[in-house]
């Protein structure tokens, strides 16, 4: 049997004054230990909501019922303390713009540090030499510590954001989006580091994405979201091969294939919605 890490349980979110609204609808699924599960679904579909809820960092204007259990605990049940203990040495999560994680007034080297001190109590000494060794592993120059964020690109920025994710080793990453802003061969180079760093600590990943491209280069499984629904989830190898719901089908159909075969289609959003109401 596979070995799931998260299993959300009826996962409903909406505004509190309006419990009718629902954002994200009842929405149910397990995160396999170990694999890469990437969210799909257009704008506003509840993606970076439901990764939200997770790590109990959702606006205070929200709420929400349901079941979140990580690795059997009932996360719903946790005081704000223990979900500060559990946020990034258990999960992590890297945001899509890094720039509004990251403080524009600090050098990076202090941020990456003080991500690591949070949960450890080594000596200054140590956390300096963690850091820079936490630096290396994505690739940016030991010197760049004393570096601000905007003198950094975007990519070394993402890359110091996943520097400071991993400083803990979480068993579960969130990556919302982290490389939509980016060129696409800075994207693969971080999709690669980010795949790399999930094989060999065996953790678990949590991808959103708009692109079915990132989906087919890292995904092992995939959950398709539509309207703060769940419509469509399993294997990538049958999501991608033999969709059923409509909506991945028109999404796929809005991927270019290299060899031009496929004409690419606008999605039908009337007549999608209008199936959606009646099932
Ligand atoms: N604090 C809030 N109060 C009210 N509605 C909200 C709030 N935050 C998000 N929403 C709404 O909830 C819906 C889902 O938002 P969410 O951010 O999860 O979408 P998303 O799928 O991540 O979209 P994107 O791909 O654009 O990032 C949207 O309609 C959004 O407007
Ligand atoms: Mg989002």
């Amino acid at each position: 049997m596979k070995k799931s890490l998260l299993n959300i349980n009826n996962l409903s979110i909406f505004p509190n004054n309006n419990s009718s609204l629902k954002l994200v609808d009842n929405i149910s699924f397990d995160l396999e230990k170990g694999k890469t599960t990437c969210i799909v679904g257009e704008s506003g579909s509840g993606k970076s909501l439901t990764a939200l809820s997770i790590i109990k960092l959702l606006s205070p204007q929200l709420s929400c019922e349901g079941e979140i259990h990580f690795n059997g605990d009932n996360l719903q049940l946790y005081s704000d303390d223990q979900m500060r203990q559990n946020r990034g040495k258990e999960v992590a999560m890297i945001f899509q713009e890094p720039m509004t994680s990251l403080n524009p007034v600090l050098t990076i080297g202090y941020q990456i540090q003080e991500a690591i001190s949070v949960h450890s109590s080594w000596t200054k000494k140590k956390i300096e030499e963690y850091a820079v060794e936490l630096l290396k592993m994505v690739s940016i120059d030991s010197d760049r510590v004393l570096s601000y964020p905007d003198e950094l690109s975007g990519g070394q920025r993402q890359r110091v954001m996943i520097a400071m994710a991993m400083s803990c080793k979480p068993n579960l990453l969130i990556a919302d989006e982290p490389t939509t802003a980016l060129d696409v061969t800075v994207q693969a180079q971080i999709l690669k580091l980010l795949d790399n760093l999930k094989t060999k600590n065996n953790m678990t990943m949590l991808f959103i994405t708009h692109d079915f491209g990132v989906v087919h280069d890292i995904a092992d499984n995939v959950i398709v979201m539509f309207k703060g629904k769940i419509v469509e989830k399993g294997p990538v190898k049958k999501i991608l091969s033999k969709p059923e719901h409509p909506y991945t089908k028109a999404l796929l159909n809005c991927v270019p294939d290299i060899e031009g075969k496929r004409k690419l289609k606008p999605i039908d959003y009337a007549k999608l919605n209008k199936m959606m109401m009646a099932s």
